[in-house]
């Protein structure tokens, strides 16, 4: 139902530098893996077989990495190593990329618009911020749990988690209504609001499903917090009509995008989760 995913991926990726000075922090890898394999891996998994990701100056390694490279497969033929890259290539031949370019880091919303040129706008699609690293070690990944979801609810639905009271204004926070057990109806939300005016501890992580009409919308959303265009802004249009639905997912999220979630991440999957 959901077949295409979205990638925002053309972020400078500050607070790595300078890693990330030529590199993308979507290719940082956890253990053997950059981040962005984690994040199709899951998309794909969720049903999606079109991937498209918004790349910025200095993100071609993202294409190339998914891409075939003769050479070394050449080199690697016939050994032991010629595993370390079936998964990868598992992708390479099952979904199709597409890419296009965030010329100005001009937001999250602004990112996803330009998206919009892969995507089209005639059905619903799946966003994933590769830095936010999702598992499920009980059962399906986040982004299949929201795509259940979808199907009952048939709106925009965005994932949430429960955060430290005093760490709101790191995040995007909403309130509403719970109409099930971790589903909520949206009433309002606001982009990393003050610790004293966060309308709740439920916060916004980088997994959503958003339907089509979320384009026109953040085309007349205004820049925000930091002067960037907010998907969280956008939403709230959508959510005052009563089509956001955020669900409370059941696993773990680890922010890669901050070198503390990084290494936990790191030391999570060395100990339970190695694929090496
Ligand atoms: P972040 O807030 O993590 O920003 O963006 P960042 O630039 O990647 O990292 P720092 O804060 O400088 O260290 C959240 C997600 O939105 C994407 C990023 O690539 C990341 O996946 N993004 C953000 C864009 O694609 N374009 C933008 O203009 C802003």
């Amino acid at each position: 139902m959901i077949k295409k995913c979205l990638f925002p991926a053309a972020g400078y990726g500050t607070r790595f530098l300078p890693a990330t000075k030529a590199m993308p922090k979507e290719m940082l890898p956890i253990l053997t893996k950059p981040l962005i394999q984690y994040g199709v891996e899951e998309a794909k998994e969720a049903g999606c077989n079109i991937m498209a990701i918004v790349t910025g100056r200095g993100k071609r390694a993202i294409e190339d990495h998914f891409d075939i490279s003769y050479e070394l497969e050449y080199q690697i033929k016939g050994s032991q190593k010629e595993e370390l890259l079936h998964q990868i290539r598992e992708l390479i031949d099952n979904c199709t990329f597409t890419y296009t370019r965030q010329k100005e880091m001009k937001g999250l919303g602004d990112a996803i618009l330009k998206g919009k040129a892969l995507l089209g706008e005639d059905s619903p699609f799946a966003v994933i911020l590769a830095d936010d690293l999702c598992i499920n070690p009980k059962g399906s990944n986040v982004l299949k749990q929201m795509v259940q979801v979808y199907k009952k609810y048939k709106c925009s639905i965005i994932a949430i988690m429960e955060v430290d009271k005093n760490s709101t204004d790191k995040y995007g926070i909403i309130s509403g209504k719970e109409i099930e057990k971790n589903i909520y109806k949206v009433a309002n939300m606001v982009e990393k609001p003050e610790v004293s005016k966060a309308p709740s501890n439920l916060a916004i992580i980088g997994r959503y499903i958003l339907t089509p009409d979320i384009f026109d919308i953040i085309k007349d959303t205004k820049p925000g917090k930091n002067g960037e265009v907010q998907i969280t802004d956008a939403l709230l249009t959508q959510a005052k009509e009563g089509k956001v639905i955020a669900y409370k997912f059941d696993g773990l999220r680890f922010d890669c995008g901050n070198v503390n979630g990084f290494v936990e991440a790191t030391n999570y999957f060395y100990k339970y989760n190695k694929t090496v």
